[in-house]
């Protein structure tokens, strides 16, 4: 299912046989280097499966990313479940060929435009490894704003966090 277009880019709900485009971004370890690393082909079905359900609970999830002229898929960008005070997790995760040029942030913009327009969502919370400059430029060109560090178990190290309050038509 369609989610939303871009100048240059069409977003759409994951499906099970998107497994090996994937597998080019979340299979990759210079890509998933600050991410928690590369996965095997099982565990990034098992990734796959529950955004694909993520969809089909909450309403929203993460998204493949497609070109509109080529059609390729170019990578996912979307949201991870409400965290803490956060209605939702703004994530991105492109294929290196297709690094540096502006996909991701146009991505991400679209992605927030249709959280803010049709899902109503308000407040959007990104973390980010501290050495990954790429990903805080996308939230910075986003207008997320930083408001500090905090220890993450599961990396085992300090975090920078931001967040983005979407507001809605009205307020
Ligand atoms: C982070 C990532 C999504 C950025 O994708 P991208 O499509 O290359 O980013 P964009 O081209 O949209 O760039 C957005 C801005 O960041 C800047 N940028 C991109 N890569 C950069 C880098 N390595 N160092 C510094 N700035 C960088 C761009 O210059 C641009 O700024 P500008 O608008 O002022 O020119 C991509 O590098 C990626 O998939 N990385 C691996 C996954 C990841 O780390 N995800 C996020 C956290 S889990």
């Amino acid at each position: 299912m369609k989610i939303t277009e871009t100048e240059r880019l069409i977003l759409r709900t994951l499906e099970v046989n998107d497994l090996d485009a994937l597998m080019d971004i979340w299979g990759s370890d210079e890509v998933m280097k600050y991410c928690g690393g590369a996965g095997t082909r099982e565990q990034e079905l098992r990734s796959l499966q529950y955004y694909i359900d993520m969809q089909k609970e909450r309403g929203f999830s993460s998204y493949l990313v497609i070109h509109k002229d080529t059609l390729k898929v170019l990578g996912v960008c979307g949201f991870n479940p409400p965290h803490e005070e956060y209605d939702a997790e703004l994530m991105y995760h492109f294929a290196k060929p297709h690094w540096g040029k502006g996909y991701a942030k146009e991505a991400a913009k679209g992605c927030l435009a249709y959280a803010k327009e049709k899902l109503g969502l308000r407040r959007i919370g990104a973390f980010v490894d501290p050495k990954n400059t790429a990903s805080k430029r996308i939230l910075e060109k986003n207008g997320f704003r930083f408001i500090g560090k905090k220890w993450f178990e599961d990396t085992k190290q300090d975090e920078l966090c931001f967040e983005l309050e979407l507001e809605r038509p009205g307020e």
